[in-house]
């Protein structure tokens, strides 16, 4: 195999990296240096079934050639996903095919011990003809990308489990009282409106949710007794209660290793000008996330029905919560909190149930 330092190289460049489409481009890159091919689609395969294109070298240059370019791999990778066989394309019919622009195609099927993960295609001109004798070579160079396929699979199963129980954890937050039923869930709708209008990356979104589900989580660790007290609470029981975010911190802390989720938790009660718990942080000393929670939070608080007074037109509320723009609330979330509310009142109805004070 002359190009095994290159697949060397290639592998210690991929594996690990987490980045599925990442990889991809990275292989591809390689592909086109090893062997000039500039038309490399590289697909994964989800369930043995569903395509999913992570990477394709040579498009961009117009629409035309890009959607006929991405029709072509498709097809391809569609012979290649139901024969299970690596598809040979040359001749008259390459050139009847793809239009005389490619003298020939080559599409690989991508196995792993879980079955067919990936797929790549390339359609190349007379000037780099796609050679089939390479076609062993490729697979091994793919490698590196098919493992990482795999392994994102299993992280994603795994990311639905993990979810699956915070989702669980937070209902069983909001069900040991009986005023805030649904809660953590709408919390987490309307910090993630908000966060959509401030065009957060995927990861961070992924993040927020997490910490807005759990954002009252600590409030497992406080006695039903004082919870769900219908008269005015005592300073002692007010003092407890203002345990919850550290305790909900301390809590997902041994869960989760992130940076962004658990000061979400710890900071959700805190305000803009200092006055809040329980660090009395200020500004930008609290966490983006905290700062998001907070205004999503009290939204739903003022909108729900408590012990002592009905819920708030939702118009009364976000007034409210604009009248308290820089005061208790960031004035840069209260803007895309406005701007989120004004784009979609759907994500806002909520059935009218009742909330409690805290
Ligand atoms: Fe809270």
């Amino acid at each position: 195999m002359k190009n095994l330092r290159a697949i060397i190289e290639l592998s210690q460049d991929i594996i690990g990296l987490q980045e599925l489409e990442r990889s991809a481009e990275i292989l591809s890159q390689r592909i086109r240096d090893l062997y000039g091919i500039q038309y490399v689609g590289l697909f994964s395969v989800e369930n043995e079934q569903h395509l999913s294109l992570l990477h394709g070298s040579g498009l961009g240059k117009d629409e035309i050639t890009n959607i006929k370019l991405l029709s072509w791999w498709e097809d391809i990778a569609n012979e290649v996903l139901s024969t299970r066989k690596v598809v040979i394309i040359s001749g008259d019919l390459a050139r009847q095919r793809f239009e005389g622009g490619f003298a020939s195609a080559l599409g690989l099927p991508l196995f792993s011990s879980h079955g067919l993960k990936g797929i790549i295609v390339m359609l190349c001109d007379s000037d780099s003809f796609c050679p089939g004798d390479i076609s062993d070579e490729l697979v091994v160079m793919s490698m590196p990308l098919t493992a990482e396929i795999v392994s994102a699979e299993l992280y994603a199963r795994l990311e639905e489990l993990f979810l699956s129980t915070i989702l669980a954890l937070a209902s069983a937050v909001d069900a040991k009282h009986p005023y805030t039923r649904g809660h953590s869930e709408r919390v987490t709708r309307y910090s993630m409106a908000i966060a959509q209008e401030m065009e957060m990356d995927k990861s961070a979104f992924k993040d927020l949710r997490i910490s807005a589900l759990l954002h009252d989580v600590g409030k497992i660790g406080i006695s039903e007794n004082v919870l769900d007290k219908n008269g005015k609470l005592t300073d002692d029981e007010y003092d407890m209660i203002k345990q919850h975010p550290s305790i909900g911190a301390r809590i997902v802390g041994k869960i989760v290793n992130s940076e962004k989720i658990v000061p979400g938790i710890l900071d959700h009660h805190e305000r803009y000008d200092g006055k809040g718990y329980p660090n009395g942080k200020k500004g930008e000393e609290i966490s983006l996330f905290g700062r998001i929670i907070a205004v999503a939070d009290t939204f739903d608080a003022m909108t729900s029905t408590r012990a002592y007074r009905k819920a708030l037109p939702f118009q009364i509320a976000v007034e409210e919560i604009v009248y308290n723009s820089g005061y208790q609330f960031d004035p840069k979330i209260v803007k895309f909190f406005v701007q989120a509310y004004e784009k979609n009142k759907d994500i806002w109805q909520r059935e009218n149930i009742i909330y409690s004070a805290i």
